[in-house]
């Protein structure tokens, strides 16, 4: 969090984009320490507002010296709030926030899973994966046609973009995990990134350790804080030294290691973690 500033920033436009809402923030002194994967924590509801709980977003692209931009689903009581600004309205924002995805030294081949407005972090990934010579597939899937975003950009940001949906309204019918295995074979890739839904995030770090590649799981915990000092959004994570902490996804993630956590554990106290209080003890 050390690049991070809390800052009044002027929205410089806001449009619908499909499902979404696709939105433009001036953010000069945020945008050069953005890295794909960091979030902003966004202030809602204008001054005097109840809601006290900053919201989190990806940030989706960042123009140094300029802007941050955010893509976001309108269906909470924050997020309606954020859809009737305006261009030119002031809103306080946090950023750039937790730990990014780790790229890799190497020119390996990378595949990127997203779900939804999933796919808002991936385009600036795609790019900073391509400038180290990494060959990049990228496999985007939704419900349904309408809630896929951002297949465009990434045909041009990516090697080759996979579209799949629930209902077959575009692309393959299924889930992102089923056309999973063949990109990982074709590229020979040593890892995936991937955020978007839990249940999406934990079948792919599942498919990519069967297939030999790594994973990197951007998480959507529930966040009260955004910066470390609440514990709302912790979760079960197996560190290097073997053993389950309860670690904060607002810091050390939103990325983490898709082997690394007990997605099964989620929203629950393991009994065999660090520091679980001894069930029968004193
Ligand atoms: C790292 C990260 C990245 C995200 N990226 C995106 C994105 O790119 N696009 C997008 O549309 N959404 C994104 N989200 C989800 C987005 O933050 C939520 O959709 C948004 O907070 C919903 O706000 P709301 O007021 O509309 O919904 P509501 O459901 O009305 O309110 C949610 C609020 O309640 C808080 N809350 C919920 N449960 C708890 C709890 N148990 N304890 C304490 N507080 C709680 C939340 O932190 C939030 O502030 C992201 C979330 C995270 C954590
Ligand atoms: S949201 Fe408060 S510690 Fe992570």
């Amino acid at each position: 969090m050390t690049n991070a500033q809390q800052v009044t920033s002027e929205i410089l436009s806001i449009e619908p984009v499909g499902s979404y809402y696709h939105v433009v923030f001036s953010a000069p002194s945020i945008a050069e320490f953005v890295e794909p994967g960091h979030f902003v924590a966004v202030a809602v509801g204008g001054v005097g507002s109840a809601m006290l709980l900053r919201r989190a977003f990806s940030i989706h692209r960042a123009t140094p010296g300029h802007s941050i931009e955010v893509i976001f689903a309108a269906h909470g009581q924050g997020t309606e709030w954020l859809s009737t600004t305006r261009r030119g309205d002031l809103i306080d924002i946090v950023a750039p926030l937790g730990t990014p995805f780790a790229l890799p030294n190497q020119p390996i081949g990378a595949v990127l899973v997203a779900g939804g407005y999933g796919a808002a972090p991936m385009g600036m990934l795609a790019q900073a994966l391509r400038e180290r010579g990494c060959e990049v597939e990228v496999i985007l899937g939704a419900a349904t046609e309408t809630k896929l975003f951002g297949v465009l950009d990434l045909a041009r940001d990516a090697d080759s973009v996979t579209v799949t949906t629930d209902d077959g309204s575009s692309g393959l019918r299924g889930r992102v995990t089923d056309a999973l295995p063949n990109a990982i074979e074709r590229i020979n890739a040593k890892v995936v990134y991937a955020c978007g839904p839990m249940a999406m995030l934990k079948a792919v770090a599942r498919v990519a350790s069967e297939h030999g590649a790594f994973s990197q799981c951007a998480v959507e915990e529930s966040m009260a804080c955004g910066i470390g000092v609440c514990m709302t959004c912790v979760l079960p994570v197996i560190g290097d030294d073997g053993v389950t902490r309860m670690v904060r996804s607002c810091v050390e993630g939103p990325v983490f290691r898709g082997d690394r956590v007990r997605w099964d554990d989620v929203h629950t106290v393991p009994s065999d973690v660090f520091g679980a209080p001894v069930v029968g003890g004193h």
